[in-house]
């Protein structure tokens, strides 16, 4: 199986109302983890590197590693994405080196650390989007700007994330602006905010409406029926790993991720695509801490990265069942990127903004 565009894919997911996680990975073990399971359930899978990611272990390295991995799981179709890219370099530098799909974060600035305004956000991401259907990759815009409800920022540790206090308007999607910002710069999936934030710290209680907007999603998917919505900030932060890194000497304070019954309810209002790094960050350190307390004698990294590799592979699979995404791999047969090109030159794909009815099962 080749590389799947991103379009391709969540076409599919809409056609049969599933959602995909995203998977951050950096290095072969995660890569490795989130294969196995998506063999295991028949799940096809994104796999995204940051720019943080690139840089850590180098474009030569993640192309081939993500060849590699679809050479070795070959029943399996795979979106290869650039997350938060920042500029038109970022963007089409990704395409270079084999990605078939790039996110241009275009709610902030090149620093991506000041909100931008909304015309350089249509600006970026329509310039981007015109480079990239060109060749046939996909686009992933965002409008909003991912930060807390509860405190008006972006998490602390986050890698792209607003500096200084958001307003409400920042923090929330506007509907009427996303029909606008779709039809503007024609992205194949639009990223909104609705209270999420990256990293652990996300809620300091039990999400309700008041802190993550369920209800910004609700109207945006009235707006916008057919469009592919993207959740950013959306791992669960489980319990359960909580209490594995604390027992084995980790000091997370308490903390709430966005629970998975959301994300479910998200994906029938036409989330498509759901984010996840924290949750496989944390499957793998606790697994680390776990070992090198029980076995403190132990120096091989194998000892350490086989438990690790298997929590993530048990975290990835729980999450393909959940949204649907399992048992869909083998129907999605691959469009090489050349003939996408041909279908957005020729009209046929384009902008998913035909009205239809809004399915009725909140
Ligand atoms: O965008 C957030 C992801 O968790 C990537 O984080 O920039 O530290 O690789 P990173
Ligand atoms: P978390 O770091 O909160 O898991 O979010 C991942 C993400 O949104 C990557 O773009
Ligand atoms: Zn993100």
């Amino acid at each position: 199986m080749a590389l799947v565009t991103l379009r391709q894919m969540l076409d599919h997911a809409a056609e049969y109302a599933y959602g995909v996680p995203a998977f951050n990975i950096n290095n072969m073990e995660q890569g490795l983890a989130i294969m196995r399971a998506a063999k295991a359930c028949d799940a096809p899978v994104i796999i995204q590197a940051s720019r943080g990611a690139r840089s850590y272990a180098g474009d030569i390295m993640l192309r081939h590693l993500v060849q590699a991995l679809v050479e070795m799981f070959p029943d399996i179709p795979v979106v290869m994405h650039q997350d938060h890219g920042n500029n038109d370099a970022t963007c089409l530098s990704a395409i270079r080196h084999g990605f078939t799909s790039v996110m241009m974060d275009g709610s902030l600035e090149e620093d991506m650390k000041t909100p931008a305004t909304y015309d350089y956000n249509v600006d970026i991401t329509a310039r981007v989007t015109r480079a990239t259907h060109a060749v046939g990759a996909s686009v992933e815009g965002e409008l909003g700007v991912l930060g807390s409800l509860e405190t008006g920022e972006a998490a602390p540790e986050d890698g792209s994330g607003a500096t200084g206090k958001l307003s409400q308007d920042q923090l929330l999607t506007d509907p009427d602006q996303a029909v606008d910002f779709v039809l503007r710069t024609k992205c194949d999936a639009l990223a909104i905010a609705c209270g999420t934030s990256h990293g652990a710290y996300k809620f300091s209680r039990k999400p309700d409406g008041d802190i993550l907007s369920m209800g910004t999603i609700a109207a945006i998917h009235d707006k916008l029926p057919n469009t592919h919505l993207v959740m950013h900030g959306s791992p669960s932060v489980p319990q359960d790993l909580q209490d594995l890194i604390n027992a084995f000497g980790g000091h997370m304070p308490q903390t709430y991720g966005v629970p998975v019954q959301e994300i479910e309810r998200g994906i029938r209002m036409g989330v498509r695509k759901v984010n996840i790094d924290t949750d496989c960050r944390m499957a793998m350190t606790a697994q680390f801490r776990r070992i090198a307390t029980e076995k403190p004698q132990e120096f091989d990294p194998r000892k350490f990265l086989i438990p690790a590799m298997d929590e993530l592979a048990e975290l990835c699979r729980d999450r393909f069942e959940r949204f649907g995404t399992a048992g869909h791999a083998h129907a999605i047969k691959p469009i090489p990127m050349d003939d996408m090109a041909k279908r957005y030159a020729s009209g046929a794909l384009a902008p998913r903004i035909t009205p239809q009815s809004p399915p009725s099962n909140r």
